[in-house]
């Protein structure tokens, strides 16, 4: 068993939404949302990735997989639906891996495939980062929800995530900060535009 607790980088039990950090067999940095399923019982921890995406073809390739735990409600939005530029990822101990400058944590694990979509990971290395605690936002979690339902639209086009949407845009420009409300804003003129 892995000396490293997921614990002590806020990553507890059920799914923690992080942004996830790889890197192409090449050296090409990527950033994309992922929810980290943590099973305490059963000490297990690992991520469901949809086939399609870079962040699987990159742990595909290195096996490796970085957990930045973050509060950005904009470079939430960015990564799930762009690339994020290259001046905000670092490498720390010269690690290949990248992990994002502004990340509160980070932890760095060893990704594989078990079955299907499913890859186990095994924490190796972290830092948490000196930053002040955050609060629980609703219109952070808002954002984070309104992202959700726009890459299930993208997929299937219901409208009734548009409808769901607009219910989370409701409840950010009510309990969001600037950020949030920049973040819902960026998403709402992505789902114009592109999808
Ligand atoms: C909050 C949130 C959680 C997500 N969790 C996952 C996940 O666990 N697995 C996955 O494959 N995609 C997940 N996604 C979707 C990916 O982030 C999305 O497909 C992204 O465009 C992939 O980018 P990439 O091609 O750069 O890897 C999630 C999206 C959001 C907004």
């Amino acid at each position: 068993m892995s000396r490293v607790d997921p614990g002590d980088f806020g990553i507890l039990d059920g799914i923690s939404e992080v942004i996830a950090t790889t890197r192409s067999e090449s050296g090409i940095p990527n950033a994309a949302p992922i929810g980290i399923i943590r099973n305490q019982s059963s000490d297990q921890i690992c991520v469901r990735l949809f086939y399609g995406s870079h962040t699987r073809q990159n742990v595909t390739e290195t096996g490796e997989i970085v957990a930045n735990i973050m509060h950005d409600p904009v470079m939430y939005v960015e990564s799930t639906f762009g690339d994020l530029d290259l001046d905000v990822f670092e490498y720390p101990d010269e690690m290949e891996c990248p992990v994002l400058k502004n990340a509160n944590a980070w932890l760095l694990f060893e990704c594989e495939r078990s079955k299907g979509n499913l890859f186990e990971l095994t924490p190796v290395k972290g830092v948490v980062c000196n930053k002040p605690p955050v609060c629980v936002n609703r219109g952070f979690n808002a954002v984070i929800e309104s992202l959700v339902h726009a890459t299930r639209y993208q997929l299937k086009r219901d409208p009734g995530y548009l409808d769901l949407i607009g219910h989370y845009d409701m409840i950010v420009q009510i309990c969001g900060g600037n950020r949030e409300k920049e973040a819902i804003l960026k998403l709402k003129n992505i789902m114009e535009g592109v999808l």
